[in-house]
This record gives structure tokens, sequence and C-alpha cells, in this order.
């Protein structure tokens, strides 16, 4: 199966086919990412693009590296010193950035569709990192990778889906993503950090955190959004952590060898004990690593590698 898509902007309309092609190259490109030399010639003269107007380590780096090791160039705006800051708008910065002829465009923006307006605007393929509160379509690729490889098929698993749901956009690809391939998602928070129209999402939804660890495979805990929230929706995090932290305690209320996962960036002590983000059964790393093979997958897809071999 080939690949037509010009851009990768959100999970939603992505069919379960697709999910796998992406997955299933993902796995050659993790096997590169282990050789001795890690670059390979497959987009040498190629451009990609970053464009972070929010912060990020994990995401950018990752996008970085993958391209990096796929061969081709890599900028990165600085925003903080570009012309945006003396009165520019984005769609004078994407047409600029047009007249420099990029293959790929790599954004993260505060406003959801950023990606999607930049998409319309631009001949290259462009790449959601993450817009706003609404989609981070390769976290929840990455984190599905982790699970496949872990869990074999995430059909039927029970996914906890654990914390600030309402701001959390890695919480949206998610469940679009786990619920197409068949998982039993549930989403627990606290009452003040659940989405109004969260019903119309169609998985279970609970505040209380205990009563649904018993038979869940992966508990995945999400950042707490501060910079996103205002205030007077928590009481105290010191409460937030009695309620809905990942403890050891809880972990073995799961009855499994349960998976734990963060998207991070981890408030340790807040979202996740310390010696359970670092215990055998967190994959947080795993899930680092694996997101520069999902991004490589992607890139090589969008700029029309092949699906039938990966070139070495
Ligand atoms: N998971 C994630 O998006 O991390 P960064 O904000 O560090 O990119």
């Amino acid at each position: 199966m080939g690949w037509s898509r010009k851009d990768l902007l959100h999970i939603e309309d992505l069919p379960a086919k697709e999910i796998q092609l992406i997955l299933n190259t993902a796995k050659p490109m993790k096997e590169i990412m282990s050789r001795a030399v890690k670059k390979l010639p497959t987009f040498r003269g190629k451009s990609v693009y970053n464009l972070f107007f929010e912060s990020s380590t994990r995401t950018r780096t990752s996008f970085e590296t993958a391209a990096k090791i796929l061969g081709a160039d890599t900028s990165s705006l600085a925003v903080a010193q570009s012309s945006l800051n003396k009165g520019e708008t984005l769609l004078d910065t994407v047409r600029t950035l047009q007249a420099m002829k990029p293959d790929l465009v790599v954004i993260r923006h505060s406003s959801s569709g950023a990606a999607q307006f930049l998409a319309k605007e631009l001949k290259a393929g462009v790449i959601n990192a993450g817009d706003g509160q609404h989609e981070h379509p390769t976290q929840a690729l990455l984190d599905l990778y982790t699970m496949q490889e872990r869990l074999g098929s995430v059909e039927g698993r029970k996914i906890l889906l654990v914390g600030d749901i309402l701001h959390s956009r890695v919480a949206r690809s998610n469940v679009w993503a786990l619920k197409n391939l068949g998982a039993e998602v549930v989403l627990v928070g606290p009452p003040t950090l659940l989405p109004t129209e969260i019903k119309s999402w169609g998985v279970k939804t609970t505040f209380n955190l205990d009563e649904e660890l018993p038979g869940s495979d992966v508990i995945m805990a999400l950042r707490l959004q501060l910079e996103r929230q205002q205030s007077g929706l928590l009481p105290s995090l010191r409460e937030y952590s009695q309620l809905y932290g990942i403890t050891a305690e809880r972990v073995k209320k799961t009855g499994k060898q349960t998976l734990i996962m963060h998207p991070g960036p981890v408030n340790r002590g807040v979202e996740i004990e310390s010696s359970i983000a670092n215990s055998s059964q967190s994959v947080i790393e795993e899930q680092v690593t694996n997101g520069v093979a999902v991004r490589m997958a992607i890139m090589y897809l969008l700029l029309g590698g092949g699906t039938a071999h990966v070139v070495d």
C-alpha cells in the first residue's frame, strides 16, 4: 500500500490501515537507529523546516534526529528571534518559507488548527507536532507503536488515560487512534479536567481511578498542563496527586504487569511517583526512542519513500 497524503494533521480521520502502515514502516526505521552509522542517503537534498511556536524537548529533537538519519537537511525557525516579533503575520511567515522551497514543514503552535491552516497555504507537506488542545498525532502514533511492541495488538486491551484530559491534545489523539484499533479506553480525571463534550468521544469516563485499576494493561499518566489552566481547576497539587497520582500501590492493584506510560515532560511526585517512572514496567524512555522511529516512518512515507522496502 502506498501513501498519497501530502500532510499528517490529525489522527481522527486516519483509517486503521494507514495507522498500521506507519507503525509497520517504523519497525525497520527503529532497526536503523541501532546501527553504528545512523545515516541514510534516502532524502539527500530534501529539506525539513521545524517551526516550534511552543516549548518542546522530545518532539522537536525527535523530528530533527529523524530527518537527519534519513539524510535530509533541517532548519529550525528560532521563533523568539523571527520577524513574527516585528509584526509579520503567520501567513506572511509561511509565504516566506514557501519561497525557500522546503519539502516538509513540522509545526507546533498554541492555536488549534494552525497546522491545517499552514497545510492549505504550503505546497510542502506539513506535519502537526501539536496544535493547541486539538491533536498531537505523532505522539499518539509513537504511543501505539510502544504498546504494540510490548503487548502485540491493542485490540481488547484496557488502556487508562489519567489526568488533565481537558487540556490534552495527547489524550485526544490517543482516544481516536486506540478506539480505531479496537482498544477499551477509559478516561480518568477530576471533573474540572474532563471536557464538557467528552460524551461525544464515545469512551468511558470516570472520576474514580482506583475502581478502574484492576485488569488495566496500560496506565498512561498525562501531564498537568498548568500553563494552559485557569486558576481554580484544582484545589491543590497535593490533593490531585493523592487521587490521581500513579503510585506503587495503585500499580499493584491492576493485578497485571501493566505498562506505565507518560508522554512527558513528567511532573514527578505529582502525576507519577518517581520510583514508578523509573521502574521496569515504565516505558517512558522507550516512548522517546520509538518517537524517532515513528517520525522517520512518517517523513519517509510523506516524502514518497516506497513501502515495500526501506533503502539501506
Ligand atoms: N510529549 C511531548 O510533546 O513532549 P515535548 O513537549 O517535550 O515535545
